[in-house]
């Protein structure tokens, strides 16, 4: 193994990209997503391999905080990330916006309890010719120097978790013990994983051992000003209707724990904007997009009904 893999300060560094982020549509393909049940080598040549996990267009991201910077920062050393927060508040959308930043293809695996290690690291196929291995999304993005996106991980079984915990420390490999091979990671890769720290129960968190591998940054809904503009980005509604829209998601917030699970998150708000955009009249697209899908509690859509009318 060479030194320079071994390290955890690779000293390959990618060029930076331009930051900004004044112009942009939002991302709406999902070539860089891998389905577990889908390895993401079917797809993808032997060589020039990562080209169809590219982020092309620059992603609309809003910063919240300091948290470009301090991914950045955990990315030069290749610190492996963690996004933790609510349903809807900005993950998804800021790992794409970071993969594109910092020019490296992005492979997303939405984890689920029925993926097993083999949809991670990858099997040996049976064809015509014989048998032939084909690597999973984590192989090959450790193999070509992807990030790795590992969507819910808290979803995934902890026996399936543990396969990436080489390659999330200061050894940085995965072994193929079916291969019979074992990979040193990239220097470009990383591994960032999302959790949703309201919905772990005893049965189904991380282990320590697991989590104490990852630097952890905290996402939450925004602050009203920063969340309506992105509301007002997204769905194309005028900018005092996506503040209404952010009152009554704030409203819903504090219900959180007094009759609901989960407050309204901003993709919710984008929702509701959209219909309206569409010429939905505003107590419709809200009691659609916001209320209805949220809780089947007669009282608490009455409440939050009520909540909207004080708006619209
Ligand atoms: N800071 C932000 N800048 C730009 N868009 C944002 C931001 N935060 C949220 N959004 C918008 O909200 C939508 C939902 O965000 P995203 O899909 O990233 O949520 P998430 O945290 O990954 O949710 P989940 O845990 O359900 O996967 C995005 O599609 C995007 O339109
Ligand atoms: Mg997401």
């Amino acid at each position: 193994m060479s030194e320079n893999n071994r390290s955890y300060l690779p000293r390959r560094e990618t060029s930076p990209r331009p930051s900004g982020f004044s112009v942009q549509t939002s991302v709406r393909r999902a070539a860089h997503v891998a389905t577990p049940s889908a390895p993401a080598a079917a797809a993808v040549p032997a060589n020039g391999a990562l080209d169809n996990y590219r982020v092309r267009a620059q992603p609309y991201y809003r910063p919240v905080a300091d948290e470009i910077d301090l991914y950045e920062a955990a990315y030069s050393v290749r610190m492996p990330i963690m996004l933790k927060g609510p349903t809807g508040c900005g993950k998804t959308r800021f790992v794409e916006y970071m993969a594109w930043k910092l020019d490296r293809p992005l492979i997303t695996v939405a984890c689920n309890e029925d993926m097993t290690a083999s949809d991670l690291v990858g099997r040996i196929l049976l064809d015509a010719n014989g048998t032939r291995w084909q690597d999973g999304p984590l192989a090959l993005a450790a193999r070509h120097g992807a990030i790795c996106y590992l969507d819910e991980v808290v979803e995934a079984r902890q026996d399936t978790t543990v396969v990436i915990h080489p390659l999330t420390d200061a050894r940085r490999i995965l072994p193929l013990e079916k291969k019979g091979e074992i990979i040193e990671a990239h220097p470009d890769f990383q591994v960032v994983i999302s959790y949703n720290p309201g919905y772990q129960s005893l049965m189904k968190d991380l282990k320590q051992s697991t989590k104490q591998r990852f630097g952890a940054l905290d996402f939450d809904y925004p602050q009203h000003e920063i969340e309506a503009e992105i509301v007002a980005h997204e769905s194309g509604i005028a900018l005092d209707v996506a503040k209404n829209l952010v009152h009554i998601a704030e409203r819903a917030r504090n219900l959180k724990g007094h009759g609901l699970d989960e407050g309204i998150s901003t993709r919710m708000l984008i929702y509701a904007g959209s219909l309206i955009t569409r010429g939905v009249a505003p107590l419709a697209a809200c009691r659609v997009a916001l209320v209805r899908p949220i809780t089947d509690d007669p009282d608490m859509r009455d409440a939050l009904d009520a909540a909207v009318t004080t708006y619209f």
